[in-house]
């Protein structure tokens, strides 16, 4: 009996502390093949959030490639740091100081998307509201006390709720990219090899027939 009472003060907290992680999220639909939403996205994630955030699995050539852009546009919108088009983003903050700053270093977002999902990305793009109690003036709806300050504010401002929600929805588009980018590849590679077994097929069964038709 003892242990149990000792087991429910052990796992309950857990329990209460894993329900109350279940912020809900706002759905987003993303979509790997539509490179207009994948520019946009990349013209606001090295506007507003690379100055910080690293993506250092991530070459621009590779960009450039995928997103049918012309290297000089890359150099010009993408790169801050490098001239090099095979190099990868990485942040010009230096660690030190973004830890004074933030309380902490912001994560290299290339696999972001991946690791937490879709929506909680949107979620979290679209989440900031005002709390006065932050050392920013801003908390975040599913990241309580987030060390990261409202950089959207002012384009949320400029473009009215609806307009940012859909510049949020490319932001998120171009980061699920990064974190998957060979996923369209994958896919169509996926519908030819299915192609392929299926005229595959046809031959076998002929040669089946042809094999057994005289042993029956
Ligand atoms: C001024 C620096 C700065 C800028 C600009 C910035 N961020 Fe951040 N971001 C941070 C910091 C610092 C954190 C870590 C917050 C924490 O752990 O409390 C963070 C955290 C995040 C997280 C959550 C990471 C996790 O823990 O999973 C996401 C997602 C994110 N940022 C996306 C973005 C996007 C997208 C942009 C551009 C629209 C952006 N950030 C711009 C500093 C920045």
């Amino acid at each position: 009996m003892k242990k149990i009472i000792v087991l429910l003060f052990i796992f309950f907290p857990g329990f209460v502390l894993a329900s109350g992680e279940g912020v809900k999220l706002e759905h987003v639909q993303v979509d790997a093949k539509d490179l207009e939403s994948l520019k946009r996205g990349a013209d606001l994630f090295y506007k507003y959030c690379s100055g910080c955030h690293s993506t250092k699995y991530v070459r621009y050539e590779r960009i450039a490639t995928d997103l049918n852009l012309a290297e000089a546009y890359v150099k010009e919108n993408y790169m801050f740091n490098s001239d090099n088009i095979g190099e990868v983003a990485l942040s010009s903050m230096p660690a030190d100081l973004s830890k004074k700053w933030f309380g902490t270093t912001p994560p290299d977002m290339s696999l972001e998307a991946r690791l937490r999902g879709n929506d909680w990305v949107y979620s979290y793009l679209i989440g900031f509201y005002e709390d006065e109690s932050r050392p920013f003036g801003y908390n975040n709806h599913v990241f309580k006390d987030v060390g990261m300050p409202n950089v959207l504010a002012g384009l949320k401002q400029e473009l009215g709720e609806e307009k940012f929600k859909a510049a949020a929805t490319d932001i998120t588009n171009y980061m699920a990219y990064m974190a998957d980018p060979v996923k369209v590849e994958r896919e169509s590679l996926g519908i030819k090899v299915i192609i392929f077994l299926l005229v595959l097929l046809i031959p076998s069964y002929l040669l089946k027939k042809e094999y057994w038709k005289d042993i029956h």
